[in-house]
């Protein structure tokens, strides 16, 4: 969850490059003219199907992503949210959603969404975070501890609510959506970013990991920046790190 708010800067420069990692796949994966990018952030995966010739419509909850895809992706851009998207039934021949229904409130509800505007015989293809952390949030983990950061509240879903972040998880989160599961794997990449980079999307607020920052005193804040930097420029003394990361994604129709 977290919220979106005035943080899309600060995604361009560190995260967005992050989800990008899965973007050819899910496009390799979809075809068709008419194709939805739900939660389309800064418009990097929009961007890339209007380069392939699709007909795109990108929208996301945040109007300060919708401005800066609007400025990268070309096509339509929209702001909306899932679970109540502005289009008809069976509207579109592919429907993606890149690091998206593991931010929404009702992640069942938001897949049987997706699962309403594609038409019979498109695709949907979507990514989440596995509950297991990534290398980078391994890091930024030891930095906080080390600093004494206290987690803020309400970060999860209640049970009820919240699904299990994995393969079988987001698999059996298309098929209650009435969708037939294609693929479900993981994906794997390495993702490589600047030290200052990473800091930059920690401290400029994204996601949890950034909305915890910001909630921090000052002091805290000053420790968890120092630990970090120790930290990743003992793994990285050039300054640029290379860190494993693994999605997980479904294909269904
Ligand atoms: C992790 S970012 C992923 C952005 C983009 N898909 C990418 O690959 O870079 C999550 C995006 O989902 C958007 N979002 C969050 N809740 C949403 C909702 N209920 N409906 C639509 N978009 C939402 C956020 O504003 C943000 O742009």
């Amino acid at each position: 969850m977290g919220t979106w708010s005035g943080v899309a800067d600060a995604y361009r420069e560190s995260f967005a490059t992050l989800c990008a990692g899965a973007i050819e796949r899910l496009l390799a994966d979809t075809s068709g003219e008419r194709h939805l990018d739900v939660g389309s952030g800064t418009g990097a995966l929009a961007a890339r199907a209007d380069a392939l010739g699709r007909k795109v419509i990108a929208i996301d909850a945040d109007p300060e992503m919708v401005a800066v895809s609007t400025a990268v992706a070309g096509g339509r851009v929209v702001e909306g949210s899932l679970p109540d998207l502005p289009f008809d039934d069976n509207a579109f021949d592919a429907v993606t959603a890149n690091f998206v229904i593991n931010h929404v409130p009702d992640p069942r509800a938001g897949m049987r969404e997706l699962a309403r505007v594609v038409r019979p015989g498109g695709r949907v293809a979507a990514t989440i975070w596995p509950s297991q952390p990534a290398e980078w949030a391994v890091l930024v983990a030891g930095a906080f501890s080390a600093a004494g950061v206290i987690p803020i509240p309400g970060q999860r879903l209640s049970a009820d609510l919240d699904f299990e972040r994995s393969v079988a998880g987001l698999r059996g989160l298309a098929e209650a959506a009435g969708l037939e599961a294609i693929t479900a794997t993981e994906l794997k990449w390495d993702w490589d970013i600047s030290v200052d980079a990473l800091w930059g999307g920690i401290a400029g607020g994204v996601a949890t990991v950034g909305q915890t920052f910001l909630a921090q005193m000052p002091e805290v804040q000053a420790s968890a920046e120092r630990e970090f930097r120790e930290a990743a420029t003992a793994l990285a003394p050039e300054g640029i790190l290379r860190l494993s990361t693994t999605a997980v994604y479904v294909v269904a129709t």
